[in-house]
């Protein structure tokens, strides 16, 4: 089950609360007072006998006799001087979603010293901590995860406005998780369209689509070359948000554009078959813009924001393109097919000239584009690749404060850019094994006009959570969401941010 929980302000005192369970969460160091009255000598207690120390990642199930706290749970936020929203957000998360499995109904919500951005991150973990991807899976009493009953959190002090600015984070993700969790037979390049349309429509944002018919038109080759192997043709999808206040001035205008490879067999470069499980979420990039477009229609923005995403399925077959074809994309630029699963950036390519026709201020790329960027960081975080050290820094500190990990590589390298060139094409889509992110991020810059500010993030390892933790469930992270509607709320003062 995947039903937000109602956030309330708590009317009587906390003493006096009936609902099913207590959650505190607290610093290292006795903050046993945060507690109801009744139980403060308790918790004093516990934390003396070194029970419950608040270290950080703590969690725990507590005994409570008499009163009126039925079911007490202890939250550790660890040292005052280490704190983070990512560590509130986790542990709110897990206390949540933990409390939801064994308990349900309702909890009341008692935080110390969380800073100023609590609520936000309160309203963010409502619309969390209850995400499974469940759907496929018959309702079953022994299964840990679709047991989920927590319906309301109640809290002291409330801002309503930070709570309903953390929906807003919450659903964008659960928007992108949900539709990057789906497999590869449900959705393809044309049904990943009939979903971004549908969804445009309910939001009031335009939606374009163009068939293959029109992705030949407009001489999208590399794109067309990409999706030619699959029984399904591919897709460019451009979704416009435009602000509904009209100011007088100019707005900004900034293009998302993802990587929508609805799955990622490598095409007629075959992956081995342990490299094929997971690839349906070779469209995250994808499904983050769309959650990033969702966001930004909700905050209500004074800025026109675009996605564009290119979506195809990288398949072999008779129709395939191959390795040694030569093909042209939107600019005019031809592309030596060294390797058919270096497709990624071929999709984006014609995206990424389609985004710079628009004359935008700023272009930012999500991508799940290249293994090697997984082998440089890990799981854990995403890799960011542009010249631009304005762009680079408000990227960097999004990431930092919402909590997702975001390391910068290079893209300047001259002598990976030499081995961009091919011996009978412009270019070719893949060279050494080493440096592979950086070349992927390097193929990309030939698409983008010099002069707009041009971010790529290489989500290859974060995309996908083998197992639950902290504010992921398994599957389909949406990293990066947090980040840009970060960047894009900051960039627009939206205020409680
Ligand atoms: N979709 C993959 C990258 C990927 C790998 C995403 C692991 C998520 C997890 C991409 O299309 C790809 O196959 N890249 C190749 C490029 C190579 C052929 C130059 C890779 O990384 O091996
Ligand atoms: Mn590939
Ligand atoms: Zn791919």
């Amino acid at each position: 089950m995947d039903m937000a929980i109602d956030v309330s302000v708590l009317k009587e005192p906390a003493e006096d609360w009936k609902g099913d369970a207590l959650l505190l969460l607290a610093g290292e160091g006795g903050h046993a007072e945060i507690a109801p009255p009744s139980l403060v000598s308790y918790i004093k207690t516990l934390e003396e006998r070194g029970d419950f120390e608040g270290k950080k990642g703590s969690l725990m199930k507590v005994p409570v006799f008499g009163g009126g706290v039925k079911n007490l749970y202890l939250a550790g936020l660890g040292k005052t001087e280490e704190f983070t929203h990512s560590l509130l957000r986790d542990a709110l998360v897990c206390a949540l979603r933990k409390i939801g499995r064994e308990r349900g109904g309702s909890v009341l919500v008692i935080a110390d010293k969380t800073g100023p951005d609590a609520d936000v991150i309160l309203g963010e973990a409502a619309e969390l901590a209850g995400y499974v991807f469940d759907k496929y899976k018959k309702k079953d009493e022994n299964n840990d995860d679709g047991k989920f009953s927590l319906r309301k959190i109640f809290a002291p002090r409330l801002d309503e406005k930070k709570v309903a600015l953390g929906r807003i984070f919450g659903e964008s993700q659960r928007f992108a998780r949900d539709l990057a969790n789906e497999p590869g037979n449900v959705i393809n390049p044309v049904t990943l369209a009939d979903t971004a349309a549908r969804f445009a429509k309910e939001r009031g944002l335009t939606c374009e689509v163009w068939d293959e018919e029109r992705l030949a038109a407009e001489r999208m080759g590399a794109l067309l070359a990409v999706g030619r192997g699959s029984a399904v043709p591919p897709r460019l999808i451009h979704l416009t948000y435009s602000p509904k206040v009209k100011t007088g001035k100019n707005p900004k205008k900034i293009v998302f554009v993802g990587k929508g490879i609805t799955f990622d067999s490598g095409g007629l470069d075959l992956k081995p078959s342990d490299f094929l499980k997971t690839m349906k979420g070779d469209k995250s990039g994808a499904c983050c813009v769309l959650g990033v477009m969702k966001g930004a229609a909700a905050l209500g923005l004074d800025a026109e924001v675009h996605g564009i995403i290119a979506a195809a399925e990288n398949m072999p077959g008779g129709n395939s393109f191959r390795p040694d074809d030569i093909i042209e994309a939107r600019n005019g630029k031809t592309i030596e097919i060294d390797n058919t699963d270096a497709e990624g950036r071929l999709v984006l390519a014609d995206a990424l000239v389609l985004a710079c026709e628009l004359k935008p201020d700023v272009i930012i790329d999500m991508a799940t584009l290249t293994g090697a960027c997984a082998v440089a960081l890990g799981s854990w975080t995403s890799g960011l690749f542009t010249a631009d050290e304005a762009l680079c820094e408000a990227l960097l500190d999004s990431a930092r404060k919402r909590g997702e990990r975001l390391w910068r590589l290079p893209m300047d390298d001259e002598k990976i850019g030499e081995s961009l060139k091919s011996k009978f094409a412009d270019l070719i889509n893949s060279g050494s094994r080493y440096g592979g992110a950086t070349f992927g991020a390097m193929f990309l810059a030939e698409f983008v006009e010099k002069g707009i500010p041009w971010a790529h993030i290489d989500m290859a390892g974060t995309d996908f959570m083998k197992e639950e933790s902290g504010v992921y469930s398994k599957g389909a992270s949406a990293w990066g969401v947090r980040t840009c509607l970060d960047y894009l709320a900051g960039m627009f003062g939206v205020s409680g941010v």
